[in-house]
């Protein structure tokens, strides 16, 4: 058996789809129910719906084999976990961004906003900026307009969001993308299974 974690939303549905498409489908969990944890006996893998930012503790403490989860969420929490396959679905990147014109100068320190306070932490330390981090859990983008913070480090997908709040975006961070995690444990003791989806997610992708 092999325990699958997936991110609750749109990434962990597409995810399936893709799972389900090398022959790892699991019926119950097209139901229309809300049940959290399904599994097929006959193909051998469970999958469970998990918060999307807890995917990658499930699989670190090896809760979970394998796990879908963004790029973004392996970088702020620094998960001892093996990244095996960039899925190239959720793509967006890191950015600071904060009003439009007013980009801070780098000799004070720098009020930014937040979720992510360990990436906001060393993408400035590596450019010897001080900064204050103001730990925030959505709605990044109304800190700077409401003068809680100069800058916010956040997630541009469309750029929609920061466009309408007359935001613009100042610095690219990383670019961010969804991601094939295993346990490190998993890996050695189920390779033959784990290495069989990717090399089949491989082959899809190609
Ligand atoms: C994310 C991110 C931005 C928005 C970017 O927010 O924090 O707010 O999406 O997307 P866009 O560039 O396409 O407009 P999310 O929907 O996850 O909500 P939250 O961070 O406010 O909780």
């Amino acid at each position: 058996m092999i325990n699958i974690a997936l991110p609750k939303g749109r990434l962990g549905e597409k995810a399936y789809k893709i799972f389900k498409s090398l022959g790892y489908g699991c019926p119950e969990i097209e139901e229309d129910n809300r049940k959290l944890i399904f599994t097929n006996e006959e193909n051998g893998v469970c999958y469970f719906w998990a918060k999307p930012s807890d995917v990658a503790v499930y699989v670190e403490r090896g809760a979970a084999d394998i796990g879908i989860v963004g790029k973004d969420i392996l970088l702020e929490q620094g998960s001892d976990v093996y990244e095996l396959l960039d899925l190239g679905m959720g793509k967006c990147r890191m950015a600071v961004a904060g009003i439009k014109g007013c980009r801070p100068s780098s000799d004070s320190t720098i009020r930014v906003a937040t979720k992510f306070p360990n990436i906001a932490r060393s993408y400035y330390a590596s450019q010897s900026r001080d900064i204050e981090i103001i730990k925030l859990n959505g709605s990044i983008e109304i800190a700077p307009l409401l003068n809680l913070s100069d800058v916010i480090v956040d997630i541009v997908e469309t750029g929609t969001t920061l466009r309408e709040n007359n935001l613009e975006p100042f610095e690219d961070i990383v670019d961010i993308s969804a991601r094939l995690i295993a346990n490190k444990a998993s890996y050695k003791f189920k390779y033959e299974k784990i290495n069989d989806i990717c090399e089949k997610i491989r082959n899809i992708k190609e």
